[in-house]
């Protein structure tokens, strides 16, 4: 078979290290991949906003399946495209990718349903949203309704950091803004929990703790994520129901009521406070590096599963997975998440030799004349599996040092609280 996959972080690195496993695969392309997907993979450079170039790349190469990485192309409808003309293609179609790419959608959904989330209302302008900062309880969480690459939520501890959330908002820093959202702030535990469904079948894929800022203790500023570790101290069989009962299984639901279905992975964004799970937002896609850090634990074939997806089998189809410590850290560009330099050598990476259960995927790399240069904020992905946490952080401290990048940094600090020193 023939696979492409769509993307070109961590995440595509390990869906693409995941899928070259499968002896049914004899081909894989990303778009547009990176120097990691490179040694699995053909890269190839398209225009993705244009859905007709994958759509005769595809048809062209006899592509028999298309995988989804990131949100934006499912958000925008490539599923709906590529299925109208017969390609099969995993992720979410264009309306249950709205759980992603609208805020709003979603707490109108955990509205009806009863989910449980953070209060919030929505505010249309300026005016509004401004007379309700004036009377009401801090910290408040304010955000942008659409897509915002992680970066349109603000936690306010003061009308003053609200005003400028509101104005920020309303101005278009994320993309016009028609609404916004003001939630009550949770204070609790956050976890990633992960499942993939057929749009009938739903199966669990996993749970993961990712660390979000980019300081150690988690401080600073957000980041797309600069470590994680599977699975969460937090998980257990009741909790893990009443997520299920309570959350995945009337969104599921709801989406069924408006004429849609869930095929592809979601992820739970969750507050776990005192045993109980409140919704704080949902993905339609893996997490990154939740994804790397998950995929290494997985003992079947990925590309069984995500046929069977497509196909409406994933009943019939057994995922496994080895009881292990999985723990990734990310390797990141000085000056990220802010301003950092592109194009600079990764001299050492040759030196890298990865044992047995040790894995590194590229996230922000390019080749340039047979040489490995980084070209984004987050660049590799080192991880781990072992019988411990702390074992799998000490491998992987060892193999940051081989590397010995001083263009670069990362936090110490990963899975502190799985890890007793
Ligand atoms: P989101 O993009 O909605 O996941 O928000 C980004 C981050 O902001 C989350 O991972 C949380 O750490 C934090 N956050 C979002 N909403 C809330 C909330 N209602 N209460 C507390 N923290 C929140
Ligand atoms: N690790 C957070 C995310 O993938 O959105």
């Amino acid at each position: 078979m023939k696979v492409g996959i769509i993307g070109s972080g961590g995440r595509e690195h390990a869906i693409c290290h995941a899928l070259s496993k499968s002896k049914k695969i004899d081909k894989i392309y990303c778009f547009p991949g990176n120097a990691g997907t490179a040694q699995n993979a053909t890269n190839i450079n398209l225009n993705l906003d244009n859905f007709n170039e994958l759509k005769n790349f595809t048809l062209s190469n006899k592509i028999d399946l298309i995988v989804v990485g990131p949100e934006k192309p499912l958000v925008d409808g490539i599923v709906d495209f590529l299925e109208k003309h017969n390609i099969k293609v995993f992720g979410p179609n264009k309306i249950a990718s709205q759980l992603e790419g609208s805020k709003i959608f979603t707490k109108k959904l955990c509205e009806k349903y009863k989910i449980p989330t953070a209060k919030f209302g929505i505010f249309k302008n300026n005016n509004d949203a401004k007379k309700f900062i004036e009377k009401t309880n801090y910290p408040l969480v304010i955000k942008a309704d659409g897509l915002a690459s992680g970066k349109g939520v603000y936690i306010c501890d003061d009308k003053v950091e609200a005003q400028l959330a509101i104005k920020e908002i309303f101005e278009g820093k994320f993309g016009k803004a028609e609404n916004l959202l003001i939630e009550e702030f949770l204070k609790g535990e956050e976890m990633s929990f992960f499942i993939i469904s057929d749009g009938k079948t739903i199966k669990n894929f996993q749970t993961a703790q990712d660390h979000k800022r980019v300081l150690e203790g988690d401080k600073g500023k957000n980041t797309g994520g600069m470590g994680a570790y599977s699975p969460s101290r937090l998980i257990n069989n009741k909790l893990e129901k009443k997520i299920l009962d309570k959350i995945v299984k009337p969104t599921i639901k709801g989406l069924k009521e408006i004429g849609t279905n869930y095929k592809g992975f979601l992820y739970v964004g969750l507050m776990i406070i005192k045993d109980e799970p409140y919704l704080i937002e949902y993905n339609v896609r893996m997490g990154d590096p939740e994804c790397q850090t998950i995929l290494p634990k997985l003992d079947s074939d990925l590309l069984d599963i995500f046929i069977a997806c497509c196909d409406e089998k994933l009943d019939t189809t057994e995922i496994k997975w080895r009881n292990k410590k999985s723990l990734c850290v990310v390797l990141c560009s000085k000056g990220y998440p802010e301003k950092f330099k592109k194009n600079i050598l990764i001299n050492n990476i040759d030196k890298i030799k990865l044992d047995n259960d040790e894995y590194c995927y590229h996230a922000g790399t390019k080749i340039i004349e047979r040489a490995i240069y980084a070209n984004g904020g987050r660049v590799l992905n080192f991880i781990c599996v072992s019988e411990d946490f702390h074992k799998s952080r000490n491998k992987i401290f060892n193999l940051i040092k081989l590397l010995n990048w001083d263009s670069g940094f990362f936090r110490k600090d990963i899975g502190y609280k799985v890890i007793n020193e």
